[in-house]
């Protein structure tokens, strides 16, 4: 048992990149009312949509719906600049995914090529698995931590806005996700655990301000899907990709933190999701993308792609952790 307590507190405002999180963060330092009209004046032209101020910004408005940060007014979530504001950052990131992640094919077809495991890949964790360092591997469960420690939130947006068996199976999923009625077993508190016992920091957004846009940019997408109603099917997607392709990768982490020596209790994250996740992986294909397309096929096209923006979000990722370790630099201070 951990002898962290049960409820974490809030994390306190990030530093700003540049002009869109500076808008952003300093408003958010402010009252609604003296804040609005400085965020009025703040355009996106310009920004880059995968670049770190524009994805810190994004995570900062997100984070306004899950826990927020300490000292900031609860009226902002609804703040209506700032709802103009993240519209206009979302569909810039939108329209750089849109451009980059093809459209058509089917779901069938697209579990079936994310079920095939490449014994070859390159990514992370075979790397971790195969010849990665201690280090690089504490650098790598930092970068998770700003997904992990909320772990299953973003995707329980989605819930009302499905309906039958696909709701059923996705509640079904979750369920396993948030500890099955454990506190002490939800997926977010097995991964403080895991950070306690790697010696990192396991306070909730305690590596936001280390982190940049190819880390941050795959939590922003869930946010984005969850969020929107519109995108309730590419949610579906989304969560089905990524139970497709967990169990796998699970494995592979599962072996590098026994190669490097890790503590059980970190092992005992990737563990779990190598078994809950083989199970996961087929209740979401049939009974959550199975039933959601047959019940309203129009969606398919908004599953297919949240599947790919998904895979697109992480290639990014590995790109930028594979290329930073192979100049033999460090992705992170930790
Ligand atoms: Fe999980
Ligand atoms: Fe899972």
């Amino acid at each position: 048992m951990s002898s962290a307590p049960a409820v974490q507190a809030a994390a306190a405002l990030p530093a700003p990149r540049g002009p869109l999180s500076e808008s952003v963060i300093g408003a958010l330092a402010t009252t609604p009312d003296s804040g609005s009209a400085a965020l009025a004046g703040t355009a996106v032209t310009g920004a880059d949509p995968y670049g770190d101020d524009l994805h810190l910004a994004l995570y900062v408005c997100y984070e306004l719906h899950y826990r927020s940060f300490v000292g900031v007014d609860d009226a902002w979530e609804w703040n209506t600049e700032l709802l103009r504001l993240r519209g206009d950052m979302e569909a810039l990131f939108l329209d750089h995914l849109r451009a980059r992640v093809p459209a058509g094919g089917s779901v069938d077809d697209e579990m079936d090529a994310l079920a095939t495991e490449h014994v070859d890949g390159s990514g992370p964790s075979y790397h971790l698995r195969d010849h990665g360092t201690a280090e690089q591997m504490r650098e790598y469960l930092a970068h998770r931590s700003l997904y992990h420690l909320k772990e299953a939130d973003p995707h329980a947006w989605a819930i009302p806005r499905l309906q039958g068996q696909a709701k059923a199976a996705y509640v079904a999923v979750e369920f396993d996700e948030f500890g099955g009625g454990r506190g002490s077993r939800m997926h977010q508190v097995l991964f403080r655990d895991l950070l306690e016992a790697a010696g990192l920091d396991s306070s909730y957004l305690g590596y936001l301000d280390r982190v940049g846009a190819p880390t941050l940019a795959p939590v922003n997408l869930m946010s984005f899907f969850g969020l929107h109603r519109r995108w309730r099917g590419a949610a579906a997607g989304h969560l089905a990709a990524t139970e497709i392709t967990s169990s796998p990768g699970s494995s592979r982490l599962v072996a590098a933190l026994r190669r490097l020596g890790f503590d059980e209790r970190c092992v005992a994250f990737y563990a779990e999701h190598v078994e809950a996740d083989a199970v996961h992986e087929q209740v979401m294909r049939h009974d959550v993308v199975g039933d959601l397309v047959t019940r309203d096929p129009a969606l398919e096209a908004d599953v297919v792609f949240g599947m790919r923006a998904l895979g697109y979000v992480e290639d990014v990722f590995a790109a930028h952790l594979m290329d930073t370790w192979a100049e033999g630099r460090r992705t992170i201070e930790l």
